[in-house]
């Protein structure tokens, strides 16, 4: 009785992400940091980009174009591997400005 209740539980807290990206939170905070922050901090090549920078809707169109900036080049090869690009969607998302937990990624 008691696994069945949690069983359900954990089928409702699962239901409201079923449409969230799949990646890694964890892994997509560390290659963010590692593949676009080289580029996209304060003083670098690139604007300041944190996961604050956007709203998950404008940070899911990003990444389902699939393109990164006005170069038309895709994230994949040469940002990571496409599951790496898909760890960096799901941090970006879960972490964006009107997401639940925002987080500036130290700036
Ligand atoms: C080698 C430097 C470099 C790296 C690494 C880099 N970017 Fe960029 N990015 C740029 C430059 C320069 C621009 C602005 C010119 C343009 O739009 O192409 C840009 C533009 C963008 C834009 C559009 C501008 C905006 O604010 O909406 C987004 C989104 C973006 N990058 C995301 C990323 C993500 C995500 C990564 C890591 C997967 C990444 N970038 C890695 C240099 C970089």
């Amino acid at each position: 009785m008691k696994l069945l209740s949690l069983l359900t539980l954990a089928a409702l807290l699962a239901a409201p992400l079923a449409a969230e990206p799949k990646g890694s939170d964890t892994k997509g905070k560390f290659y963010f940091k590692k593949s676009c922050k080289t580029c996209h901090v304060e003083h670098g090549k690139a604007a300041v980009l944190t996961p604050l920078s956007k709203t998950q809707g404008q940070w899911r169109k990003v990444f389902d174009a699939g393109k990164h900036g006005k170069s038309g080049e895709g994230f994949t090869p040469k940002y990571g591997t496409a599951e790496q690009i898909l760890d960096i969607k799901t941090f970006l998302i879960n972490h964006a400005s009107d997401s639940p937990q925002p987080e500036t990624c130290g700036g």
